[in-house]
């Protein structure tokens, strides 16, 4: 999603700003631009596309000395993806980045139309920076005028601002939408996520929701709650694979190790969260949006079957709304990968607004999620580049399994035989992640044979039915063909009205799961001359196309084996449709705007 940089100092500003976009880039976005001020002029060279476009458009363009600099990866919300409708927006003297939604845009640029101002894009950041100027007339402050044009605005907004009034100030408001400030000791950095920050700043200040300011070289240590920035910069190498989401994918294994490590024992589990915290909790709500809601839907099974705790697992933009009812006895779980996604997070704070006890399983240290949560789990998968999630769902599925075994441990509902066997399971599944290069392969064969037809059903019961939604999810994003994830109880009910030929049918068909379940539904489409592809580790005679998997002892490791084959199926079939893997289109890594 849209993605912010800023920089206060005497480098080169071009570069610097170009090179934070760059680190942004994975979220996804469709235009580009940046301002840097230094000698009293505002230069600005915005474009649509890639980043590449930016560099060419301001490959003459050099500025030495001290100066300001902001700029800006937009995903179009209001207004098409021009050149215009890129940011940075600009006034008569001021310019602006933005990213999240001003709610109330249209009112204030009639208001501002009236008295004269003059716009040019269709976006609803553009009245912002014309309301600062327009305020900046009659207070003749810039920063009163600036904190007054924020005080006006309803929505969300990560937002900087120069202007030629101020040579060494960059104005900043933050509400909703995540926003960092950093520095190295000497030059100011901002960014709207750590990872540009990493290796360029010591100190970072994670701004909360409200806070309005400038900041200039000097007034850094003047910010609330300054923490050191840890991390290191990882390798944006794809190491040789296609893809950043095929390198991810065989990532797994690994990232399935560091999230178990130190969390399971031998016959326990050791969990950096208060037993007295879970102790009395009779219910609990997840929620979450995407993979993350499919990985939270698994969790429901898992939860209720071995702690034996009544478990609803919700999507977060329909929890907001819906006046839910929140007991002061319920847990309360968010699961998001980037930890910044704007209805989850809302349905955090109303959660937490409710007196609820609340929990955040994140893949980010320090998001918005994380600190705004009472307490964090994190799934540690690494950064995760494709936009299409893989190993951060794999290793939220493996915390949630084993929160809900540290709960039916503190809950008493589980014996000491099960732990031992679960964690032993735990274990053998992340053995099921690690590829096997037959499977790749027959995969790679196999995709040739799924690109046409009228879309696909992927069908699984019980915790495969999550599964079944993921996989059908993996494989809209990145290969724009239509599928759906069904229970497979389901399919009489209405969508086997769709069976035929054309009709691709992907069954996750575990040996160890309600097997003969899920093949009677299989068969119900076979029989309707649907085009069956089977995934498990028995053959399948009434399968068109089998996916045959290795030979496991429980269906956890079969969920996983499974996992592997849909995430490789999408991956290939969208290669061979010539689609942009790490970047499909239309999505954003990280939804910022509800
Ligand atoms: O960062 P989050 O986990 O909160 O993101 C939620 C969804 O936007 C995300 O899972 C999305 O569905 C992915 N593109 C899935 O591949």
């Amino acid at each position: 999603m849209c993605g912010i940089i800023g920089y206060i100092g005497d480098k080169e500003k071009k570069k610097i700003i170009i090179e934070g976009l760059r680190e942004l880039e994975y979220r996804g976005y469709d235009s580009a631009g940046i301002s840097v001020f230094s000698d009293n002029e505002l230069h600005s060279f915005k474009t649509t596309g890639k980043l590449i476009n930016l560099e060419k458009k301001c490959e003459n363009f050099s500025s030495s000395g001290f100066g300001l600099a902001i700029g800006h990866t937009r995903w179009a919300t209001h207004g098409k993806a021009t050149e215009i409708n890129a940011h940075p927006h600009s006034a008569e003297f001021s310019n602006i980045v933005h990213n999240g939604i001003i709610e109330n845009y249209a009112i204030l640029k009639k208001d501002l139309e009236k008295k004269g101002h003059i716009f040019l894009s269709q976006t609803d950041t553009e009245v912002v920076v014309h309301l600062f100027e327009e305020n900046l007339l009659h207070l003749k402050d810039s920063t009163l005028a600036f904190k007054e044009t924020i005080k006006a605005l309803k929505g969300s907004y990560a937002i900087l601002l120069i202007t030629k009034k101020e040579n060494d100030k960059i104005f900043y408001a933050k509400n909703g939408s995540p926003l960092i400030i950093g520095t190295d000791g000497s030059d100011i950095y901002f960014a709207s996520s750590s990872t540009p920050l990493i290796g360029l700043v010591k100190d970072v200040c994670y701004l909360e929701d409200g806070e309005v300011g400038y900041m200039d070289k000097n007034n850094f240590k003047s910010l609330k709650n300054i923490i050191p920035l840890s991390g290191t910069k990882i390798s944006s190498q794809k190491d040789g694979y296609r893809y950043f989401m095929e390198k991810e994918i065989y990532e797994q294994h690994k990232v399935l190790q560091d999230t178990i490590s130190s969390r399971i024992l031998e016959d326990k589990i050791e969990l950096n969260l208060p037993k007295d915290f879970l102790k009395d909790i009779n219910s609990i709500t997840i929620c979450a949006c995407g993979t993350s809601y499919h990985a939270g839907l698994s969790a429901k099974y898992i939860f209720e079957r071995e702690a034996k705790i009544k478990t609803d697992a919700i999507i977060a933009s329909e929890f907001r709304y819906s006046n839910p009812i929140m007991r002061k006895d319920e847990l309360f779980i968010v699961i998001s990968q980037s930890g910044e996604t704007a209805d989850t997070l809302e349905a955090l704070k109303l959660a937490n607004k409710n007196g609820l006890k609340t929990l955040a399983v994140c893949n980010v240290e320090n998001s918005s999620m994380v600190r705004e949560a009472k307490y964090s789990l994190l799934t540690r998968a690494g950064i995760e580049k494709g936009v299409a999630s893989t190993k951060a769902y794999a290793t939220q599925v493996m915390l949630l399994w084993i929160l809900g075994i540290y709960i039916a441990e503190i809950k008493q509902s589980i014996s000491k035989e099960n732990i031992k066997k679960q964690i032993k399971n735990m274990n053998e599944a992340i053995k099921a992640t690690m590829i096997n290069p037959k499977i790749h392969d027959r995969l790679k064969k196999l995709s040739k044979r799924y690109l046409h037809g009228h879309g696909f059903f992927f069908i699984g019961r019980d915790i495969f039915y999550p599964l079944a939604l993921e996989g059908a999810l993996k494989l809209k994003e990145i290969s724009y063909l239509h599928a759906e994830g069904y229970p497979g109880g389901e399919m009489k009910h209405g969508p086997i009205a769709l069976a035929d030929s054309e009709l691709f049918t992907i069954s996750l068909m575990p040996k160890h799961l309600l097997f003969d379940k899920i093949k009677s539904n299989t068969e119900e489409l076979a029989s309707r001359d649907a085009t069956i592809c089977a995934i498990s580790q028995e053959i399948i005679d009434i399968a068109d196309d089998m996916v045959l998997i290795d030979k496991f002892d429980s269906y956890m490791e079969e969920f996983f084996a499974m996992m592997i084959v849909l995430q490789i199926l999408a991956l290939e079939v969208a290669i061979r449709l010539g689609n942009d893997v790490d970047m499909p289109r239309n999505l954003a890594k990280s939804v910022t705007v509800e």
